[in-house]
């Protein structure tokens, strides 16, 4: 597989590990991504929470625990490190000026435009941004906003289709529709970005995710034009992944017909393995809560059915049947747990041999 450029910043595989919430990529699986030339990537939402229950100061511990687990993949990797940072949150500022603080390489940003991303580089030149969209459309608005707004491109652009697991920037209409479709996505995000690029004189490249599971799928999505990709699900069902054991196995037993379309309090569509949690819910019942973090923009928690966060950590900590697991499309393909540098040489080795 060949490398390619971040701005300035060389990544020798041309695969990023998907930023996975709540607690799933940490500096675990992050620094084991970097050590084999990928884009490690530390998911921020409710990062803090992990430490500390029952809590007290939301956006000081998630601080806390940002700059602590860069510091941690720092001192395992040398290689490149960043941090996934979703504009839904409520402490996304915050996230965004921890991160650039401590130097990380690259910041992703989807979950809604990020619109105002390049405000926080406060003339710091090291940490690259990198939106994350799912059209085009999107794309071009980003790059126009930012070179108005910031004098500042993209350094890439994640291209997320709707084959992804998490929250899904797509209408449920749209999810099985194949004009939505990645092979469709990509053309349209690469001739949405070139204007910029040709006028600008810059690279934009394009970084293609959701679904994305075999090296064959990688280089098909290259043949569209994408420079790389972005992979969550397998990285699940790795060693170095921060999830505990079980939310592993619960991946590894999923069948084709467990993985489901999911309403979240994020006020986006999810992808899902079936269970008690989700079978409940999605009948029409709630979960009493009180809002114990209020991390969401999005969540009106007197409303929503269910707290997402501590669904989301239960599940990380191993109490699947309390909440839920995320997961792509293909999630039921995973069959065992292996290391990351087992995953890299089989994503290799298909690469290679695909025709
Ligand atoms: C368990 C899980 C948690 C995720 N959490 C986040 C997140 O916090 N922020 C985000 O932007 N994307 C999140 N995603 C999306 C991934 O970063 C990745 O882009 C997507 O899963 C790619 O599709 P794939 O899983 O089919 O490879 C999550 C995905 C999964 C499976």
């Amino acid at each position: 597989m060949k490398s390619f450029k971040i701005g300035d910043i060389e990544v020798r595989v041309p695969v990023i590990q998907g930023g996975m919430g709540v607690g799933i990529s940490l500096s675990g699986l992050a620094a084991a991504v970097a050590n084999e030339g990928g884009v490690g990537v530390i998911a921020t939402v409710g990062i803090g929470v992990l430490n500390e229950q029952p809590f007290r100061n939301y956006k000081k511990t998630n601080n806390d625990a940002l700059i602590e687990e860069i510091k941690k993949a720092r001192a395992l990797s040398n290689g490149v490190l960043a941090v996934n940072i979703m504009v839904a949150l409520t402490n996304y500022e915050d996230m965004v000026k921890v991160s650039i603080d401590e130097g990380i390489d690259i910041i992703f940003s989807g979950a809604g435009l990020p619109l105002e991303l390049p405000k926080y580089l406060n003339g710091s030149t090291k940490t690259k941004l990198v939106p994350i969209v799912s059209s085009g459309k999107a794309a071009k608005i980003i790059c126009s906003k930012w070179k108005t707004n910031y004098d500042y491109l993209p350094d890439a652009v994640v291209v997320e289709g709707p084959k992804a697991g998490g929250h899904l920037g797509f209408k449920r209409d749209q999810i099985f529709d194949e004009n939505y479709q990645l092979e469709k996505l990509v053309p349209d995000v690469v001739a949405a970005v070139k204007p910029f690029e040709e006028q600008y004189g810059v690279k934009i490249p394009v970084i293609a995710g959701g679904g994305i599971f075999s090296g064959k799928d990688i280089k098909d999505i290259m043949k569209l034009g994408a420079a790389a990709v972005q992979m969550g699900t397998r990285f699940i069902a790795t060693n170095e992944c921060d999830a505990s054991q079980n939310f592993k196995e619960l991946l590894v037993k999923a069948k084709e017909e467990d993985i489901v379309i999911i309403n979240s309090p994020v006020g986006m569509p999810g992808r899902a393995i079936k269970n008690e949690f989700i079978d409940f819910v999605n009948s029409g019942n709630r979960k009493p809560f009180n809002c114990p973090y209020h991390c969401l923009r999005t969540c009106d928690f007197k409303t929503t059915p269910y707290c997402i966060a501590n669904a989301l950590i239960r599940a990380q900590m191993g109490k699947t049947n309390e909440g839920f697991a995320f997961t792509g499309s293909n999630g039921y393909k995973v069959d065992k747990i292996i290391s990351v540098k087992e995953l890299f040489n089989i994503l290799n080795e298909e690469y290679n041999s695909a025709v």
